[in-house]
């Protein structure tokens, strides 16, 4: 007799194996296409991160899991897998025409999905809700695959995208991983950190908007492990792009290996976007930008340690340095 989470495992790997097969039937056609020609991606890979395709009725899966194999409704709904219907009793499947990307656990077991739009459905990605098993916060897409690459390199990347893993994974720069559309939580940090000797992660959000406060975010869940150096952060955005995987269709692997080396450390960048346009030579902006490094570094407890980022930013902005350091003590 199985436990409720052996139950909840098996159906979703058994989910898994649905949309797989769905994919290569003649109703996956229009999915299998958009994977192979808009994606430019590899059959090997598609098999490789075992995509598939949620089909477009209303009760497929449904029908499948509760119907022909006989899982109690409960435990399905549970799985996240169908959604009860609000007037009427019964149940309708939660992902409908839509592309599948199971979301492993470190162990490499189906915990959820994503779910992409093949047109211009919103929203771009479904997924999986919460469940006993699938925790958002203390996920990451791609770990499984990844954690041999990250230990071996001794470096971990973060991105945004199913998508970017897949793609990464695809030019042979597996060690890469991504946040699931939430906010990238310490909690997540601490695991990439469990793979690494000496602590190496990078950042590599989509050079939007959205992206530079993801990171300007997720730059605070980890700020008090970056100034005790138990994380070397650094940050990448990729110039003139938009996101890792738009990136490696015009570029090749090589190409990012350059960037992910010459990617600045956190506070590098921070102080980069801080300084912006201004130009320093004008009291006015150089004040502004004083006040703003010193609120970043306002948050370093440790006074040898906060000395030491003083003189390094004071370095940064390279003119009277004296001058420069004195300014930051007297705005701390
Ligand atoms: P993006 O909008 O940058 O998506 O969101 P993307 O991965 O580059 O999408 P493509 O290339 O157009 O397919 C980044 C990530 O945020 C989450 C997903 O995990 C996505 O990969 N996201 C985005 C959602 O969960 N829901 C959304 O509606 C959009
Ligand atoms: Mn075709
Ligand atoms: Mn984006
Ligand atoms: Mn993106
Ligand atoms: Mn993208």
């Amino acid at each position: 007799q199985l436990s409720v989470r052996e139950q909840l495992y098996e159906i979703l790997a058994l989910t898994a194996k649905f949309y797989e097969h769905a994919l290569a039937q003649p109703q996956g056609h229009g999915a299998l296409n958009y994977l192979l020609h808009d994606r430019q991606m590899r059959p090997e890979i598609i098999q490789q991160f075992q995509l598939g395709y949620a089909p477009g009725g209303w009760s497929t899966l449904h029908g499948y899991l509760v119907e022909q194999k006989n899982y109690p409704v409960k435990l399905v709904e549970q799985a996240g897998l169908i959604v009860p219907r609000k007037e009427n009793s019964g149940y309708y499947d939660r992902f409908r025409d839509r592309l599948m990307i199971p979301i492993w656990d470190t162990q490499g077991r189906v915990i959820g999905f994503g779910g992409r739009a093949l047109g211009d459905d919103k929203p771009k990605y479904l997924n999986s809700p919460e469940t006993d098993l699938f925790d958002k916060g203390k996920t990451l897409y791609g770990l499984d695959r990844a954690k041999a690459a990250i230990a071996k390199q001794d470096c971990a990347v973060v991105v945004e995208g199913y998508f970017d893993v897949i793609a990464l994974h695809a030019a042979g720069i597996t060690n890469a991983v991504a946040s699931l559309g939430t906010a990238l939580s310490q909690y997540q940090v601490k695991m990439l950190l469990r793979y690494t000797e000496h602590k190496k992660i990078v950042f590599n959000f989509d050079a939007d908007g959205a992206g530079v406060k993801a990171a300007e975010r997720a730059i605070g869940e980890v700020a008090s492990l970056a100034y005790q150096d138990a994380v070397k952060l650094h940050i990448l955005n990729i110039p003139n792009g938009k996101d890792p995987d738009d990136f490696l269709k015009i570029h090749a692997a090589a190409d990012y290996q350059k960037l992910l080396e010459v990617a600045p450390r956190w506070l590098e960048w921070q102080i980069q976007n801080v300084i912006g346009g201004r130009d320093l030579s004008k009291a006015g902006h150089l004040q502004e930008v004083t006040e703003a490094i010193a609120k970043l570094l306002g948050s370093i407890t440790n006074p040898s340690t906060r000395t030491d980022y003083i003189k390094e930013c004071a370095e940064m902005l390279s003119l009277g340095k004296s001058w420069r350091v004195r300014q930051l003590e007297e705005d701390l």
